[in-house]
């Protein structure tokens, strides 16, 4: 038996035990903003122009297994089975990058991620996408971060996945302080709301799961590149915003609906005076707004917000998301309407192995 140096023998047993899979599994819920993030001032670093603010739903989870795998060359990633490729693969990579660069660890790693609503359909896939692997990423290269400081991670694989580390309602913030490094500035943190008063719901119409052709990253650069609102966006999202904190302080949903619609009908104002236009509403997303419009005429606190793509969520109260549901699924015969309540935040799994 040839004598071996103990550092490369220590080396070896650390790759042998990874090799055996260290690693872990993460849980995070998509979140469906009511004052939104429409536009970066900084591509690379992912920070906003302005703050937002959302509802982590508990429904539609990613569960995300990270495995660390030394003696591989490159990252394996897997989505419901099906191997990721392209841009949606360089995203992944470009995230792990950043782990292993803050963990110094520079193993590759096997990720299999299993998301239970339709991928990038504007149902908020990459927020728990995202958020699922900044937490399981972390646990399996030994990163040790707070809350906030996973938020700001998760921030840099999607925008939005920055809020779905947290439970119910989160402001995602732009900048926080004016901190000198804006990139510390710009996390997410609860906003805390008395659930059981608000009692909110979303019902959530699917009229088509299908892929967006354009994906919001693309659309919300073309929109701050193009678009002649996008100054009063910033400045009416910003306004939006502070009403919006006031209205769940006093678990007014009706202001919070509201708020909520006309912030999302501006989102989509502002893309669609982009040059060429962007448009995510179709038909059947202006037949679900009609169907609301008509709830509220008949008594009923519906509101409606939609993201990139065309499907609708309709905030309203828990106690009459059935009866809204039922009016939403005959307005556009959508078979899929699912009624979603405010859920927890990002998490581990016990079964980490
Ligand atoms: O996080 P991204 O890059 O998928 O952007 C999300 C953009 C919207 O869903 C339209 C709005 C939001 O704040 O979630």
């Amino acid at each position: 038996m040839s004598a071996e140096d103990p550092a490369t023998a220590a080396h070896r047993t650390t790759e042998d035990r990874s090799e055996a899979g260290e690693g872990a599994v993460a849980l995070a819920y998509p979140n469906i903003a009511l004052v939104k993030y429409w536009g970066k001032r900084d591509e690379r670093l992912v920070l906003p122009w302005t703050s937002s603010l959302s509802m982590t739903l508990d429904t539609f989870p990613t569960t995300t297994r990270v495995r660390l795998t030394p003696r591989h060359r490159q990252d394996t990633v897997t989505l419901n089975g099906k191997p990721l490729d392209g841009e949606p693969l360089r995203r992944v990579v470009a995230f792990l990058d950043l782990v292993r660069e803050t963990s110094g660890r520079p193993a590759r790693a096997v990720v299999e991620s299993h998301n239970t609503v339709p991928t990038g359909a504007g149902l908020a896939s990459s927020a728990s996408g995202f958020a699922a692997l900044a937490t399981a990423a972390c646990a399996a290269y030994g990163l040790h971060l707070d809350a906030r400081a996973l938020s700001r991670l998760a921030r840099r694989g999607s925008g939005s996945a920055a809020r779905s580390v947290f439970g119910a309602f989160a402001v995602w913030h732009a900048a926080r302080t004016g901190h000198q490094d804006p990139d510390l500035d710009s996390f997410a943190e609860p906003v805390p709301v008395r659930l059981d008063v608000l009692d909110p719901a979303l019902v959530i119409a699917v009229v088509d799961p299908r892929p967006k052709p354009v994906s919001s990253r693309e659309a919300m650069q073309h929109t701050v590149n193009t678009s002649p609102l996008f100054r009063a966006w910033v400045a009416s999202s910003r306004a939006d915003l502070a009403e919006m904190r006031a209205a769940l302080h006093g678990c007014d949903l009706d202001a919070v609906g509201e708020i909520a619609e006309r912030n999302a009908l501006g989102m989509h104002a502002v893309m669609l005076a982009a040059r060429p236009a962007v448009r995510y509403l179709s038909p059947a997303s202006l037949t679900v707004l009609d169907a609301v419009l008509e709830l509220r005429r008949d008594g009923v606190s519906a509101w409606a917000t939609m993201d990139a793509g065309p499907n609708v969520k309709v905030l309203c109260h828990r106690a009459e998301a059935g009866r809204v549901a039922g009016v939403v699924r005959a307005a556009v015969t959508a078979d899929s309407v699912h009624v979603a309540g405010p859920g927890p935040g990002a998490r581990l799994l016990e079964d980490s192995s």
